[in-house]
């Protein structure tokens, strides 16, 4: 009795502790105690410790009895102006709309429903290679969405006049701000460009790339969710297009990583791809203290970059972090049967 109660308290252990160990494999590279010390969220925030989000701290609501829909309050605010942060708090709800969010001084936090991120849904798929004209007509029905004057236009309206509209203007939040906030949302297919985005006690899904930018980005404490409705068996979660004299890119920090049944059951997830977008992108990513879901391909959790360069780990023992020979992807302390 005794025994087996011994055997079952050391599973439990190896199943809670993290099997991830430096310098990892040429096909998934583990950080050391000492390099990891080097990636903290302030460093990726530049700085900036976004603060607990107060649920009665509203400047604008979206929802019943506020703005009929986010654009429509992020515009809003922008006009407002200012330096001081600016709360848009977004009620339960289904929102079947894009979020272009422009750069602008105005620091900006939108959150839904505090520890229910599945209740504020930010949902509407377009895909990358409609036309303008068909895209503007479901992303701007009657012109009651993006109207010219309003600080959204330039991006929408950019999008409208393409013959095809390509990857940011097919993704459902598009955010251009610095120091933008998000927090209790479940938003699909984010591209996040600014610098010091974070994210946090959200729900992010999507397929292909489906966050992927060139911004510095923290995602906290959030579920990020393949989905294989579209219908698929394969994902790609992360697609970061960081400049390669920049050291921080994204970070996965005390998330879930999980996929629906079809992309499950073939473990069909690529964690990360670098997206080469010039030839001076080299998407960094660090996805620390998470929990990985038995999901991922394991003999390319990486995969190819979209200029189709293979991917390179980095393992030797005295490794350059930055060194743009290499891939920039790294792992630390995560745990769960896909780690
Ligand atoms: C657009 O306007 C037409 C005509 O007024 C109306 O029938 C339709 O419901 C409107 N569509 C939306 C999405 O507002
Ligand atoms: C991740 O999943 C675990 C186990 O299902 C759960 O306890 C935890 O709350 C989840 N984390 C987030 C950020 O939702
Ligand atoms: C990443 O993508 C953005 C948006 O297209 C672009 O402005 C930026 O130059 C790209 N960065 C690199 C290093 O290619
Ligand atoms: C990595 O790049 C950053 C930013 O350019 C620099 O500050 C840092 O010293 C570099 N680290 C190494 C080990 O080269």
């Amino acid at each position: 009795m005794f025994f087996q109660l011994l055997v079952i308290i050391h599973l439990l252990l190896t199943t809670l502790a993290s099997h991830q160990t430096y310098p990892g494999t040429n096909t998934r590279p583990i950080l050391s105690d000492t390099e990891a010390v080097q990636y903290t969220k302030a460093k990726y925030l530049q700085g900036w410790a976004p603060s607990d989000i107060a649920t009665n701290k509203a400047d604008y609501t979206v929802g019943s009895g506020g703005y009929t829909n986010i654009q429509a309050a992020v515009n809003a605010a922008i006009k407002a102006g200012g330096t001081t942060r600016k709360y848009i708090k977004i009620l339960p709800g289904k929102y079947a709309q894009l979020v272009f969010i422009p750069q602008t001084t105005v620091p900006l936090t939108l959150y839904g429903s505090v520890g229910h991120p599945a209740l504020v849904h930010i949902i509407l798929s377009q895909g990358a290679k409609m036309s303008g004209a068909e895209w503007s007509k479901q992303v701007n029905p009657n012109g009651s969405f993006y109207r010219e004057g309003d600080p959204a236009w330039p991006m929408y309206h950019d999008c409208a006049i393409r013959a095809t509209i390509g990857t940011f203007c097919s993704s459902v939040v598009w955010a251009q701000n610095d120091n933008l906030e998000f927090a209790y949302v479940t938003i699909e297919n984010p591209s996040i460009v600014g610098q010091a985005v974070a994210v946090s006690k959200s729900t992010i899904k999507g397929d292909v790339d489906f966050i992927f930018g060139p911004a510095s980005a923290v995602f906290e404490n959030t579920n990020i969710i393949a989905r294989a409705d579209r219908p698929r068996n394969t994902a790609v979660i992360f697609a970061p297009n960081t400049t390669n004299t920049q050291k921080f890119g994204f970070l996965l920090i005390r998330g879930n990583i999980t996929a629906e049944t079809a992309i499950k059951n073939n473990r069909g997830v690529h964690l990360v791809r670098a997206w080469d977008s010039t030839p001076s992108a080299n998407g960094q990513i660090l996805i620390r203290d998470s929990i990985i879901d038995a999901v991922i391909n394991v003999n390319a959790p990486y995969d190819k970059a979209t200029s189709g360069r293979s991917f390179s780990g980095n393992i030797n023992k005295n490794r350059n972090l930055n060194d743009s020979k290499y891939n920039r992807f790294w792992e630390y302390a995560n745990i769960g049967s896909g780690a």
